[in-house]
């Protein structure tokens, strides 16, 4: 496919929209969850649907964009994402004998199991993709939830490990892949919860909800608010009009991130457990306010220190920004993203040279409105809200620049909110 003079793929269903960027890396294939291609993948797999193909079942999870609220899901805090139109899809057959089996369409890759034995063993990490399946239905009989066995193909749009929350995807459409009925027999938050917690014990990472939050009950008119205390949440329009999301993706591998984030959440419960043997009122870092935070200066080490103010300023930055885009005040949210990228940078120390310079460049280009780091960091994605006029321009400079200055190749998505997970329509590739 030849490269387009502009260098920005675009995620969104519309087909002049379905370009690729400057290398082949970055292209958004649409047609690798294109419906008829992926039944007929299906059909090389199992028989059955061919013989009756309205057996076939086809489930899908979006990714997401943060757009604010960074490390601080964890901390009984607020976050802004928005479920994103990349996404994970398993186009399947259901089946009686309580077995499993998946291929992963890009390699051919084959995984299965026996759902009881699964049940039995409890958690047992295998490695690889299969374990957010088997731990998404271990979570799911744990909750009480029934399963069913399938045979599926699994097919993607979203990169895989780049800060987009291919794993939340993942464990999402599997949720809604091993669900008998045709849907889960909880709500959307509920099974966000399930998900978190197959994400939590049996894969071993100890990420907060925003991610299974964004996928299970993102909204495709905009952004998310969820106060990760109270599960309160509420839709947030975005200027979307006359704007775009934009995502750049760094090109690098995240590195250290499940030690690195496991750590940094550890820091965070150890700061909490220090105030409270101090005799303040603090259940989480949500709880520290900004006058609490001045009088730590002494208590805690600088590096503890740190990382709890980047967490009290991130969540009234959530706040504000909220705050800005209700009031159209677009500067504002401008410098509220410069605030939490450097935050994530000095503070928490999550960000990295590559995230640094995409988000640089960006802050560059006229009409780029707000620029920052998105998701837990060390690598993956910026998040960028640009004038739909400059998003070009935006594209042009990271192309140019960022090689340059980091010898990496970036990507440059374009992308719109989407729904949150479910069965996608027969038709719709998009959904
Ligand atoms: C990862 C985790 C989330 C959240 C972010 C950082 O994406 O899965 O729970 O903590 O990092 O905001």
């Amino acid at each position: 496919m030849p490269a387009p003079a502009d260098g920005v793929a675009r995620a969104a269903g519309d087909p002049s929209r379905r370009t690729v960027p400057g290398s082949p890396s970055g292209a958004v294939d649409r047609s690798a969850v294109d419906p008829d291609r992926m039944r007929a993948r299906l059909a090389a797999i199992e028989p059955t649907a061919v013989a009756d193909p309205g057996a076939v079942v086809v489930v899908r999870a979006p990714g997401r964009v943060n757009l604010i609220g960074e490390h601080t899901d964890y901390n009984d805090g607020l976050v802004l994402p928005a479920a994103i139109d990349l996404e994970i899809r398993i186009s399947l057959v259901p089946t009686r004998d309580r077995r499993v089996e998946i291929v992963l369409d890009a390699t051919g890759e084959r995984a299965g199991f026996d759902l009881d034995a699964v049940i039995a063993a409890g958690p047992a990490r295998r490695g690889g993709f299969v374990d957010y399946v088997a731990g998404t239905a271990w979570a799911m009989h744990e909750a009480g939830m029934p399963l069913r066995g399938f045979r599926g193909i699994l097919a993607s749009t979203l990169p895989q490990g780049s800060g987009l929350s291919s794993s939340a995807a993942l464990e999402l459409a599997s949720a809604w892949a091993l669900s008998p009925a045709t849907d889960p027999a909880v709500d959307a938050l509920t099974l966000a919860r399930i998900c978190q917690r197959a994400e939590n014990a049996y894969v071993g990472v100890a990420c907060g909800l925003m991610d299974q939050f964004a996928s299970s009950c993102g909204r495709a008119d905009g952004a998310v608010l969820l106060d990760c205390r109270s599960l309160e949440h509420r839709a947030v329009p975005l200027p979307l009009a006359e704007h775009a999301l934009v995502v750049c993706h760094t090109g690098s591998e995240r590195k250290l991130q499940a030690s690195e984030y496991n750590a940094r959440r550890a820091q965070c419960e150890r700061a909490v457990a220090v105030l409270a043997e101090r005799g303040l009122p603090v259940r989480a870092l949500r709880d520290v306010t900004p006058a609490m935070l001045d009088g730590l200066r002494g208590v805690l080490d600088d590096e503890t220190f740190r990382r709890c103010a980047h967490v009290v300023g991130e969540d009234a930055r959530v706040l504000a920004t909220i705050d800005a885009l209700g009031r159209g005040d677009l500067l504002a949210v401008g410098r509220l993203f410069a605030e939490s990228h450097a935050s994530l940078r000095d503070l928490y120390e999550v960000s990295s040279p590559e995230l640094d310079a995409l988000v640089a460049i960006a802050e560059g280009v006229p009409g780029v409105v707000a620029a920052r780091m998105t998701g837990a960091g060390f690598g993956g994605c910026t998040v960028n809200l640009v004038r739909r006029d400059a998003v070009d321009a935006l594209a042009r400079a990271v192309h140019s620049e960022y090689p340059a200055r980091t010898g990496l190749t970036p990507r440059v998505l374009a992308v719109d909110p989407a729904a949150g997970a479910g069965i996608a329509a027969p038709t719709d590739p998009t959904a």
